[in-house]
C-alpha cells in the first residue's frame, strides 16, 4: 500500500484502495451529499425531541409537542359520535313525514338503510330488495300490510306471524286440505283470478264457464279477506290478487297449491335485534325503494 501516493493524471491524493488496478482518488464528499447528510442527521434530532420516539422498555420518550396517534384517533372518533349523535337525535326525534322533507337527514337514511337492509334483509328478500318465491318483493308499492313507514315500522318491530307475543297474524286457510272446497272448485277460482288479473298474459285455453263459477266461489270464500273486487285487505295482511305482484307466483300450480293446503308465511320481529332508530330508518329506506310518494301518515 503506497501511502500518499499521488495519481499521475488528476494530481491528487489517492486512498490507497485498489481494485483491478483501479485506484480510488481521495475526493473530499460533494458539498451537495455532506449538506443533506447533515440536514438530515440535524432533522432527526430536532425530531427525536418534539415528536413520541425513542422506546424505553415499558414507556417511551414522548417529545415536547406531546402528540399522541391514540389520542388522535380518540378524538377522531369522539368528533364522529357528536356529529352522528346530532342527526341521531334527529331522526329519533321528528317524525317520519318531517324526515322525508330532510335532504341532509335522508342521505343518512339511504346511507344506513343500505347497509342495514343488506346485513338483516338480503338473505330472505333479495339484495336487489325484489323478493323470491315465498318471500315478497318490497321493491314495488304492492303490500301485504300496507306501505307507509309507520306500518313497515311496525312490521319490522313486531314480524309476521312471529314469535313477538304482539306479531302480526295472517292465515290464508287450506281450502283444499281442510274440504272446504274441492279439486273442481279450487280449479274454477284459479281461473277466475287468473283471467282478471293485471298482467297474466299465458293464459291457456279458458273455460268460461269455469270463470264465471269460479267468480262466485270467490265471493262466497274469498271476498270476506281478499275484498270484493279481490284487492286485499291490509287490515288482515291478506294480499291483492289482481295486481301483477305475487307471494309466490301466479301460475295454475302455485295458486291451487296455496288455495288447497293455504299459506303462512312468516317475518322475523326486529324489536329486540335492531335498534328503535335502525328499524325507522329501515322503514323510510324500505318504502322510498318501493317508489311511494312520501306523504304524511295516515
Ligand atoms: C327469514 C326471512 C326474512 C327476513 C330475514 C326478513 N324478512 Fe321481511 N318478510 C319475510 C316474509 C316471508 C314475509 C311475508 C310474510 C307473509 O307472507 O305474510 C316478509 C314480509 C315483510 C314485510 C311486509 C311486506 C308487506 O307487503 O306488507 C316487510 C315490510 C318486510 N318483510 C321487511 C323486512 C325488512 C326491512 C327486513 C330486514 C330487517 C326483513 N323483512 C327481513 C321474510 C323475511
Ligand atoms: C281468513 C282470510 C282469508 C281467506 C278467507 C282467504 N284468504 Fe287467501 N290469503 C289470506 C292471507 C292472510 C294471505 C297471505 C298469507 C301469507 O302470505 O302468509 C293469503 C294469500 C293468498 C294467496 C297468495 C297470494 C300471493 O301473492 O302469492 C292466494 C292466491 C290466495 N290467498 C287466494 C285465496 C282464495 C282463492 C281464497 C278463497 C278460496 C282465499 N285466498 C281466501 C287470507 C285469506
Amino acid at each position: 500500500m503506497a501511502v500518499g501516493e499521488r495519481d499521475p493524471v488528476t494530481g491528487k491524493h489517492t486512498t490507497g484502495h485498489e481494485w483491478n488496478g483501479i485506484k480510488e482518488l481521495d475526493n473530499r464528499v460533494p458539498r451537495a451529499v455532506f449538506f443533506f447528510l447533515l440536514a438530515t442527521i440535524l432533522f432527526s434530532i430536532v425530531y427525536w425531541v418534539l415528536m413520541p420516539a425513542w422506546p424505553l422498555g415499558v414507556t417511551y420518550t414522548k417529545g415536547l409537542l406531546g402528540i399522541d396517534q391514540r389520542q388522535t384517533v380518540e378524538k377522531a372518533v369522539e368528533e364522529a359520535a357528536a356529529q352522528r349523535a346530532a342527526w341521531t337525535d334527529e331522526i329519533v326525534r321528528l317524525d317520519f313525514a318531517e324526515i322525508t322533507k330532510r335532504p341532509e337527514l335522508m342521505r343518512i337514511v339511504r346511507e344506513s338503510g343500505s347497509t342495514l337492509f343488506g346485513d338483516n334483509c338480503a338473505v330472505c328478500h333479495g339484495t336487489d330488495a325484489k323478493g323470491s318465491p315465498g318471500f315478497p318483493s318490497l321493491a314495488d308499492d304492492s303490500w301485504l300490510w300496507g306501505g307507509n313507514p309507520e306500518i313497515v315500522a311496525e312490521t319490522l318491530r313486531i314480524g309476521i306471524n312471529s314469535t313477538h307475543p304482539e306479531t302480526r297474524f295472517a292465515q290464508m286457510p287450506a281450502f283444499g286440505r281442510d274440504g272446504i272446497l274441492d279439486r273442481p272448485a279450487i280449479s274454477s277460482i284459479v281461473s277466475f283470478i287468473r283471467n282478471n288479473a293485471e298482467g297474466i298474459d299465458d293464459l291457456g285455453p279458458l273455460d268460461m264457464k269455469g270463470v264465471e263459477e269460479g267468480a262466485q266461489l270467490f265471493a262466497e270464500n274469498c271476498a270476506a279477506c281478499h275484498g270484493a273486487e279481490g284487492r286485499g285487505d291490509p287490515a288482515m295482511g291478506a294480499p291483492d290478487l289482481m295486481d301483477n305482484s305475487w307471494v309466490i307466483s301466479s301460475d295454475r300450480a302455485s295458486l291451487s297449491r296455496t288455495i288447497w293446503q293455504g299459506r303462512q308465511g312468516q317475518m322475523p320481529h326486529w324489536e329486540e335485534r335492531l335498534a328503535e332508530i335502525d328499524r325507522k330508518i329501515l322503514a323510510i329506506y324500505v318504502t322510498e325503494i318501493a317508489g311511494r310518494k312520501m306523504e304524511a301518515a295516515q
